[in-house]
């Protein structure tokens, strides 16, 4: 039995695969409608979601299977005082596979450590997002059709972000991969990240304007300043503008370069850039529930060769 709790979960060949697999179910969606008929996903969210929880249960209804599941800490027995690792043990008796948010790093990891399903991190902390970094790899494979030799900036709250530091984990394993961080003094990338880059010999640099850095970017990753991680909101105030992506930043930018976000966007991307072709995070969140369908799937075991 696999867990997913960092991208790294899964080599190269098998993200490939995993890719393939998202591709596929996007040109034939009928093929997979029953897959899962019969299985139950539950979604275990002790943060808030709306797109993680969302395409995980969208996901699964598409391949046929049925989703229980809390979106609220409050709502579960959490809130009387029971454990992760007794949850788990409970809703293995429930479901055949769980996708869990967690506020605690690790939180995902000690219940997968307990479970007897397959258990996926929808989100842990300031830590890892898993799901969130296979949606936006098979984003850039789709729309590029490549996932090496790019220059990308990562800007915004690279500290908090836990979707920067998945996606730098598993971008390292690609040839070519260029680094440039965009953000404040106070919301740096961590030393742990800038640490591993150097081992490796990867090629990166940290900046605080925006501007100087966009003719240079083939892939632009924005990120919302993340509030629910500050100490104190007074810097969170201080900082929640530092970054506004507007048409006049994206006149600066070549002209195939691609926007991402993994949403949700609070001021950093101007809604006037919605409309520019380049901007790619609507189409992301779509492919976020082909991703989800295929990792349930590929978790669960299902021999997708006879689906026809
Ligand atoms: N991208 C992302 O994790 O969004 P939600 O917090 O809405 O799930």
């Amino acid at each position: 039995m696999r867990h997913l709790m960092n991208p790294l979960d899964f080599s190269v060949e098998e993200l490939d695969r995993l890719f393939d697999l998202a591709n596929d179910i996007e040109k034939n969606m009928g093929k997979y409608a029953h897959a899962c008929e019969g299985k139950k996903l539950a979604t275990c969210f002790y943060e808030p979601s709306t797109r993680t929880r969302l395409s995980f249960e969208s996901a699964m209804l598409n391949l046929g299977g049925s989703v229980i599941g809390f979106s609220d800490a409050n709502s579960s027995s959490a809130s009387k005082g029971e454990s992760v690792s007794d949850t788990i043990r409970v809703i293995s008796c429930f479901a055949d596979i769980c996708a869990m948010r967690h506020p605690k790093e690790g939180a995902p990891m000690v219940a997968a450590s307990r479970s007897s399903i397959p258990v996926i991190n929808a989100g842990d902390g300031g830590h890892q997002h898993p799901t969130q970094t296979l949606t936006d790899l098979l984003t850039i494979r789709s729309l590029k059709g490549r996932l090496n030799n790019f220059t990308i900036g990562l800007c915004g709250d690279l500290k908090f972000g836990r979707t920067v530091h998945s996606l730098i984990n598993a971008l390292v394993r690609y040839e070519g991969i260029k680094f440039i961080f965009i953000s404040p003094e106070e919301l740096k990338v961590p030393d742990y990240i800038t640490d591993m880059l150097k081992e490796k010999n990867i090629p990166y640099e940290e900046v605080i304007r925006l501007e100087d850095t966009m003719p240079e970017l083939d892939l632009l990753y924005m990120t919302r300043v993340q509030r629910e991680r500050f100490f104190n909101e007074e810097d969170y105030v201080r900082l929640k503008d530092f970054y506004i992506l507007d048409k006049a930043k994206m006149e600066l930018a070549k002209p195939d370069m691609m926007v991402l976000h993994p949403l949700p966007r609070v001021n950093e991307i101007s809604v006037e850039v919605d409309d520019d072709p380049r901007a790619a995070y609507f189409k992301q969140v779509q492919y976020g529930v082909y991703v989800r369908m295929a990792l349930i799937l590929t978790l669960l075991e299902t021999d997708t060769d006879s689906l026809t």
